[in-house]
């Protein structure tokens, strides 16, 4: 099955939402694999947001500024589900309901982090986490999330 990378990040973390962005993925059907707070170093973050070196806020997004939630989560089409559990980036676009439309209203203060791409995704989880701190296991709940 897919799995996605969903962090948390500082601004979340600070304002108490790592318990709702859980349950958001938890109750949509989602199985947690990985999970784990980290301060992130400039160099990974770098690493994470590879292709927005170019961008005039690049520097901004690399400088770390808390502790972050790190998780993955696997599922039917996770990588395109989590996106849309997670929001538009821009708030203006953010519907409600998501997360960044019922909890962010500027772009570098948005919460959350989800992969955009199954590609990106198996990157972005070699990135934050070891073989070993992924989880195997079977939910009890499986048989009646899917038929
Ligand atoms: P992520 O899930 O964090 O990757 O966001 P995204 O995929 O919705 O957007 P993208 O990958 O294009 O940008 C990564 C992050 O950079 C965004 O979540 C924002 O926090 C930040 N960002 C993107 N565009 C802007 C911008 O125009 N201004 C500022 N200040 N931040 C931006
Ligand atoms: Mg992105």
């Amino acid at each position: 099955t897919e799995q996605t990378f969903i962090a948390i990040k500082p601004d979340g973390v600070q304002r108490g939402l790592v318990g709702t962005v859980i349950s958001r993925f938890e109750n949509r059907g989602f199985k947690l694999v990985a999970i784990k707070l980290v301060t992130p170093s400039k160099e990974h973050l770098e690493k994470h947001y590879a292709d927005l070196s170019s961008k005039p806020f690049f520097p901004k997004l690399i400088t770390c500024n808390g502790p972050i939630v790190a998780t993955v989560w696997e599922g039917l089409d996770a990588v395109k589900t989590g996106r849309s559990i997670v929001g538009a980036t821009n708030p203006l676009a953010s519907t409600p309901g998501t997360i960044r439309g019922d909890y962010a209203l500027s772009m570098g203060r948005n919460v959350i982090h989800g992969s955009d791409s199954v590609e990106n995704a198996k990157a972005e989880i070699e990135n934050w986490f070891t073989a070993e701190e992924i989880i195997s296991w079977k939910s009890h709940s499986e048989d009646w999330v899917y038929e």
